[in-house]
């Protein structure tokens, strides 16, 4: 580096006190590669994107190919042969009612679009006071202002907590925290209630409730019964409010189906997804909703348009790329793999889940997560940066959520080397019994 070079600074990571980043040169499958050649198992899939593995040269070639032929071009008044691709390959596999896409560029802005178009949904349909916002405990929706909103209460929004839009916050079905202090085999989905009280009480003033569905990501990996999301699905139907599904982390087979909802068989109103969506190799995201939301928007006064868009909507390098990812669903087994997957996952954690160091253990599809006991539960546990190092120097990449460790690995990854991950963290234990 020379004295001009600009200081490079990287996100959730504090200078002089985490570790120096490391200079990756190269991915094939499910590893990347250090400049001076280590090869390190991404069991993250590089922040819960990358699909099919790094460099599919199916994407690779598509991205290419797309890049000589039209770089990009705005859409607004435009559109382009691999936006409609993608259009038609995304009818076929999201619920049948959301017919209308909207795209962005990443998680949190298909999230920030999915909730101008529900407040401005009630304003056009003449409903002005229905406002509010319902949001989980534990959400995790992304870091704009809007989807920083209506994420819980973190280290992630502590500084801009005075400024965040006010939220209407409800239980999550977090089992291993039932907030209402049930046991599972015990419960009925009491934590609805609350959502259920809040609705009969402002249903008036409430426009949407916003939920990851099935799998809570950064809130610690937490899965909920199916019967809770249904449950939301009921409550805001018949309390005539919209429900958005954030996808952005459980779409394209994360949780064993192509959509969580799916598994509930829930269709939301409006639906975000991101990170999968080109498998991992370039941003782009996208925002669907259904006849009712859309058709809101159109004809009559021009204050009824969707005033709302990016520089880079609909990138056409970025929409080849989700389209080559989506023809690998149709080319490859990839769910073949993830049934492999999820096969590991049930087991290995049962082993963990009986260690005297274990909190608890969960999984659902591809993603798995061990809860360790520590004294300083939660995202800042001083464990987290002993694992992350500790998982390095074994060649894996796995990024505790402080004391929960999970696995979120690219599908294409074999059983010997998800079987190596656990292992690595079998291993790990005997550092929580030292923090104990
Ligand atoms: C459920 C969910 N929504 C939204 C986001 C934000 O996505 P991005 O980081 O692409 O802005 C994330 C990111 O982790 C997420 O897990």
């Amino acid at each position: 580096m020379s004295a001009s070079d600009l200081h490079l600074w990287h996100p959730f990571t504090q200078e002089g006190i985490d570790p120096p980043a490391l200079s990756i040169r190269g991915g094939k499958g499910v590893f990347i590669e250090t400049r001076d050649g280590r090869q390190i198992l991404d069991a993250i899939s590089s922040w819960w994107v990358n699909l099919h593995g790094h460099s599919h040269p199916a994407i690779a070639e598509a991205i290419a190919a797309q890049a000589a032929r039209l770089e990009h071009v705005l859409f607004a008044g435009f559109s382009h042969e691999p936006a409609e691709e993608l259009a038609a390959r995304l009818g076929k596999i999201v619920p049948a009612p959301l017919r209308h896409v909207f795209f962005s560029d990443d998680g949190s802005t298909a999230v920030e679009v999915a909730l101008k178009l529900a407040l401005q949904y009630w304003t056009n349909c003449g409903r002005p006071k229905k406002r509010r916002i319902v949001a989980l405990e534990n959400a995790y929706h992304g870091d704009t202002m809007g989807a920083m909103s209506v994420s819980d209460d973190s280290p992630f929004t502590a500084a801009f907590d005075s400024l965040r839009i006010p939220v209407l916050r409800t239980h999550s079905a977090s089992c291993a925290h039932c907030p209402v202090g049930l046991t599972r085999a015990a419960c009925h989905i009491e934590c609805l209630d609350k959502l259920e009280r809040l609705l009969r009480a402002q249903g008036d003033e409430i426009a949407v409730v916003i939920v990851e569905p099935l799998l809570q990501g950064a809130g610690g990996m937490i899965v909920h019964p199916e019967e809770f999301l249904s449950g939301v699905r009921r409550l805001t139907a018949a309390h005539d409010v919209l429900l958005i599904a954030d996808e952005v982390l459980t779409g394209f087979g994360r949780t064993g189906r192509m959509f969580a909802c799916e598994r509930a068989a829930v269709v939301p109103d409006l639906m975000c997804v991101a990170k999968g969506l080109t498998g991992g190799f370039l941003p782009l995201a996208a925002t669907f909703a259904t006849d009712r939301v859309h058709d809101a928007f159109t004809g009559g006064d021009r204050a009824r348009a969707f005033f709302h868009g990016h520089s880079y909507t609909a990138n056409p390098i970025a929409c080849a790329a989700a389209n080559a990812s989506l023809q690998i669903f149709e080319s490859e087994p990839v769910f073949e793999r993830i049934a492999a997957i999820e096969k590991v996952h049930a087991a290995r954690l049962p082993a963990f889940a009986a260690h005297p160091t274990v909190a608890d253990t969960r999984h659902i599809g591809t993603v798995a997560a061990i809860e360790l006991k520590v004294p300083d539960a939660g995202y800042l546990s001083s464990l987290r940066p002993r694992l992350y190092e500790f998982f390095l120097k074994r060649g894996v990449l796995l990024r505790p959520l402080g004391n929960v460790v999970y696995i979120l690995p690219p599908y294409v990854i074999t059983p010997e080397q998800l079987n190596f991950v656990y292992d690595a963290i079998q291993d790990s234990l005997a550092l929580v019994s030292k923090t104990a």
